[in-house]
């Protein structure tokens, strides 16, 4: 396969403002609000979060890819469709039945109108104006009780006209015809997909945008129409975000509109470029944090790590999409078994898709064992939404934890990313549950219980994951940290001036250009983006010399949302500039509101400040805001700001 380019390559008290006083205290306008236009930092009293399509909870079912690549046919998918029946697996999620790059012949000239390649898909020549159908496939989908999802790509030629040259099954004709991909084509492409076609689901990849380079061997040898590349993938500031971003929005509306009883799903297939791990949430249902997935360990680990840390950036309606399972392939398939649950327990836990990607027809049963794994579905599939946090981090092993439902259950999976045996001391404080009483483990593989108090050691076999449900004494009996239910919260503004490559990420040796570079570097934006029980660059949340195991920590000229559905009657927390922070001059100040009206706030704290007390009434109030920002112009860089053991009070936890 040749390569063009490496495919991825100091208020001391509290400040309590009665409703009155506080509509009539004036904010000053600093820098995120002195841009043109409204100000980002306002409260809008609204919902902000995604709230289009149908992925309450993420998504799950079968992709053709790893399994097939282009060389994917009718037999093949509904064969594996059959499988998800025929096993249970359907019964237990897996519903979505996607058909991914491969499937197309031609752009018709006369019309526009997408041919199917019916050599591969039969039941598509349906003869007569149309040409080909996919709706026959669609309907025998459908009456196996499952959905169907397809792929395209938001440029005019999609990624195996880049990279998989050799396929037999590449678009075939002139080059107006072999301009597959939406540009050009939103409405139509989206009306034939969705409304004559059935499908349910769209994968949109974004090869058009970034490797159809003007003057490339790739343009010339295979005549295509060159586009000036949208995305760099090797420069963030050579890329257009904005352009991206407005692309993959005008599709969003195009399937609203195709769709107006909201059964669709978008997915967002960018692998992590264009700042897309921030505004992905914005646009689409799922949205890639990283480059594909290869069956290795050290590519999962890269995967993972892209969408571990982004917890506060997905809840109900929108997902990090670390990419499809490998498991069934190389290091994942049934003769690693114990890398096949890791990758599977990581993918539950961080609210990943669950989209199978191997020949289910010809697949092992302990593969459908792991894929089968009720207990686990159950927690990947919480209604709640919360992605875990990762609550104890090394490049060695890491401890994860997921609220499940209100916060009375949590979910805890121990993780060993290294080649060695490992021994991790699993504390109740890590649950954020009190050390004094005693905490149930239930084996969420084995069914085996345990009971601990205080802290309970563990020895974890090379890869291999533990994952449990946890019940105990939380530490909060009466409330709940915001870190420990992400799910509600919506990052509105994360405070970051621009785009920040995330070094945060495991540095495989990439699978396509191998070390022929000067080494792995950190490809995706999203660095200082917002973080739960850390600060946006990974520290300890700490204030003035005390430091917090919870929080939320933030760049200022931020605003988060908080959804009070539990009907919270106060908030508090301990807050202030961060000790982590680069930026020693700047004051900040914190700010509360309920349903749009300031509740309260603090005076200007700075670097070194003791931390200083917020507390308001929530009672009433749907959506609670936390604003933090600047209280005099000119930081050079962006101030760290804490929102330490910010945790919502009374009533709720019903
Ligand atoms: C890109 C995507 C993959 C797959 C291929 C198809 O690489 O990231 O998931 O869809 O294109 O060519």
């Amino acid at each position: 396969m040749p390569h063009y380019r490496s495919r991825h390559r100091p208020l001391r008290h509290a400040v309590v403002l009665p409703a009155v006083l506080a509509a009539a205290l004036a904010i000053p306008s600093l820098p995120a609000s002195s841009l043109p236009g409204p100000d980002p930092l306002a409260a809008s009293g609204r919902w902000e979060g995604h709230a289009s399509g149908a992925a309450r909870t993420p998504p799950m079912g079968w992709n053709s890819w790893n399994a097939f690549r282009t060389e994917v046919d009718e037999a093949k998918v509904l064969g594996a469709a059959e499988v998800l029946v025929d096993s249970g697996l359907a019964g237990l999620g897996y519903r979505y039945v996607n058909i991914d790059d491969g499937w197309w012949l031609k752009r018709r000239q006369s019309d526009g109108r997408l041919q199917i390649r019916t050599s591969i898909f039969p039941s598509a020549a349906t003869g007569g104006a149309a040409g080909t159908s996919f709706k026959p496939f669609t309907d025998q989908l459908h009456a196996m009780g499952l959905k169907a999802g397809l792929y395209t790509d938001i440029g005019r030629n999609a990624c195996s006209q880049a990279y998989d040259l050799q396929s037999p099954n590449l678009p075939q004709g002139t080059t107006a015809e072999r301009e597959v991909g939406l540009d050009g084509h939103v409405e139509q492409d989206v009306a034939l997909y969705f409304r004559e076609w059935g499908f349910d689901y769209l994968k949109i990849d974004a090869c058009g945008l970034a490797d159809f380079v003007p003057g490339s061997i790739l343009v010339q040898e295979q005549g295509y129409r060159a586009l000036a590349p949208l995305i760099d993938r090797s420069a963030i500031t050579r890329t257009d975000i904005g352009a991206v971003r407005s692309r993959y929005e005008a599709v969003a509306a195009a399937l609203a509109a195709a769709r107006p009883d909201n059964d669709y799903v978008l997915s967002i297939c960018a692998w992590g470029m264009a700042n897309v791990r921030a505004w992905g949430k914005q646009v689409g249902n799922l949205w890639r944090t990283s480059s594909d997935i290869v069956p290795s360990w050290t590519s999962m680990l890269h995967n993972f790590d892209s969408a571990a840390k982004r917890p506060l950036y997905a809840g109900p309606g929108h997902w990090n999409d670390p990419d499809i399972l490998h498991i069934g392939h190389g290091e994942f398939d049934a003769d690693h078994l114990v890398q096949a649950r890791s990758h599977f327990t990581l993918w539950a836990m961080i609210n990943a898709p669950l989209l199978v990607s191997y020949d289910l027809r010809n697949g092992p049963a302990s593969l459908l064992g792991v894929l089968g794994n009720q207990a686990l579905i159950r927690v990947n599939q919480d209604p709640a939404g919360h992605q875990a946090v990762v609550t104890y981090d090394s490049d060695d092993a890491q401890i994860l934890v997921k609220t499940l439902g209100d916060g009375r259950r949590k979910a805890v999976a121990l993780f060993n990313r290294s080649a060695a045996p490992v021994s991790i001391v699993l504390q109740a404080r890590h649950l954020k549950l009190a050390d004094d009483a005693p905490v149930l483990l239930q084996d969420l593989w084995s069914n085996r219980t345990l009971t601990f108090s205080g802290e309970q050691p563990f020895t974890l076999a090379p890869h291999e994951t533990l994952v449990f449900a946890a019940t105990g004494k939380r530490i909060l009996e009466h409330g709940v940290y915001l870190s420990e239910i992400p799910g509600a919260l919506n990052v509105a503004v994360d405070g970051t001036r621009q785009p920040e490559l995330d070094p945060s990420i495991h540095r495989m040796i990439d699978p396509w250009s191998g070390s022929r570079s000067p080494g792995a570097r950190a490809q995706y934006a999203g660095w200082g983006g917002a973080q739960a029980d850390a600060t946006p660059y990974g520290q300890t949340l700490q204030v003035g010399g005390q430091a917090f195991d919870a929080g939320i920590g933030v760049l200022a000229n931020s605003r988060i949302q908080v959804r009070n559905d539990a009907a919270h009657a106060r908030l508090a927390a301990t807050v202030g500039v961060d000790d982590s922070s680069a930026s020693g001059s700047g004051a900040v100040r914190f700010y509360v509101y309920g349903d749009g009206k300031l509740l309260a706030a603090s005076a200007p704290v700075r670097l070194g400040s003791k931390a200083t007390q917020i507390s308001a009434d929530l009672r009433g109030s749907r959506i609670v805001e936390l604003v933090v920002r600047d209280a005099q112009a000119g930081a050079t860089q962006p101030v760290v700001a804490t929102w330490g053991d910010v945790r919502l009070l009374g009533a709720g936890l019903r």
